[in-house]
């Protein structure tokens, strides 16, 4: 792979001060515990937001954001360092092309990432979209084929334009949790896992891209219920990566397509011949012990 560049995050300081003391927390506490890299994978269809907020959570326009041209088919990785902290982000293009998903798209992804570890997966999504559908079930298990299943428990789910107005009667939270459930019933379906799983290990958070986002009085980006969302966004990656699951490392194997849900399961088939092996042999010892035990029936 070509040599990656990897700046200062100089971005940072484009935050108002209370993002920044939150952010570098939030570093500190990652590094505590021995983790000074992130690569986190930014993954969905195409026009969700997933340059825009590659963009904001680094501070400044690394990716280009166009929101009405056919989008490149390169991933791009952004790379920042802070005090000994290494921060990567690889943005990717669309999945899905003419109703589809594009398999070659996940192909070239998959390439892209050779040798990487992926620590953390941002499955990029609008909350103000108001259906799922098959497609949605088939970028989930796209995703979840080419790279193992697990990486859904270094998964979230970011819905972007957070800052919209329901429809009538519906309130905020409602509108959140009816949209949050219908996108982790894929998230389910896709990667076929029990609805318990999903709840307990795919949080489900709120992202505002768009310069009209409302400010607290600190400046800081919030949510309509007030939270600062840059922070809450990186508090929640954090939470994730320190949960105990391992980030997945994109060898060769899985890019020459070993079904890598399949790792591991190879070995059943021998084991079972082993234990039928020795289950039978015994057997039929008993059976000759049992033969030779036998005491001659005393009508002989
Ligand atoms: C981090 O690494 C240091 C030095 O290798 C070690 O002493 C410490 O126990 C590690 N901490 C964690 C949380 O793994
Ligand atoms: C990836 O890692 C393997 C094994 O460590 C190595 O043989 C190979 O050259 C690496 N490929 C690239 C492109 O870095
Ligand atoms: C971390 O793991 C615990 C136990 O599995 C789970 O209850 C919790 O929701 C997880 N948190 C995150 C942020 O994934
Ligand atoms: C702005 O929001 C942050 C995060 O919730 C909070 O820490 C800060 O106190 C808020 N500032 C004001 C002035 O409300
Ligand atoms: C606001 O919404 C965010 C995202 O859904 C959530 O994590 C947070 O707990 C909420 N805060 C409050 C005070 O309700």
């Amino acid at each position: 792979m070509a040599f990656q560049l990897i700046r200062e995050w100089t971005g940072i300081q484009q935050f108002p001060s209370a993002t920044q003391t939150k952010l570098l927390e939030l570093l500190g506490k990652l590094k505590q515990e021995n983790v000074s890299t992130l690569t986190i994978l930014v993954m969905g269809k195409g026009g969700v937001g997933k340059s825009s907020t590659v963009n904001s959570i680094i501070g400044e326009r690394a990716v280009v954001v166009n929101a009405f041209q056919a989008e490149g088919h390169r991933p791009m990785m952004v790379s920042r360092s802070r005090a000994g902290f290494t921060l990567n982000i690889i943005d990717t293009p669309g999945l899905v092309e003419g109703g589809y998903v594009n398999d070659q798209v996940l192909e070239i992804i998959k390439r892209f990432l050779l040798n990487k570890t992926i620590d953390v997966l941002l499955y990029v999504d609008r909350l103000d979209a108001y259906r799922v559908d098959t497609l949605d079930k088939q970028i989930v298990k796209a995703i979840s084929d080419g790279f193992g299943k697990e990486i859904w428990r270094r998964g979230l789910v970011v819905l972007t334009h957070a800052q919209l107005s329901p429809p009538d009667g519906l309130s905020y939270d409602d509108f959140f949790s009816r949209r949050s459930e219908a996108l982790l019933k894929v998230v389910r379906q896709g990667v076929r896992m029990r609805k318990q799983d999903t709840q307990d290990f795919i949080p489900v958070v709120l992202v505002e891209n768009s310069g009209r986002c409302n400010k607290n009085e600190s400046e800081e980006k919030i949510l309509p219920n007030g939270t600062a969302w840059i922070p809450n966004l990186v508090k929640t990656i954090t939470d994730v990566v320190l949960n105990g699951s391992k980030g997945i490392l994109v060898d060769e194997k899985l890019i020459e397509g070993e079904d890598p849900n399949q790792r591991g399961k190879l070995a059943i088939p021998f084991l079972l011949a082993f234990q039928l092996l020795v289950v039978v042999n015994r057997i039929k010892k008993w059976i000759n012990d049992d033969i030779a035990k036998e005491p001659s029936p005393y009508w002989a």
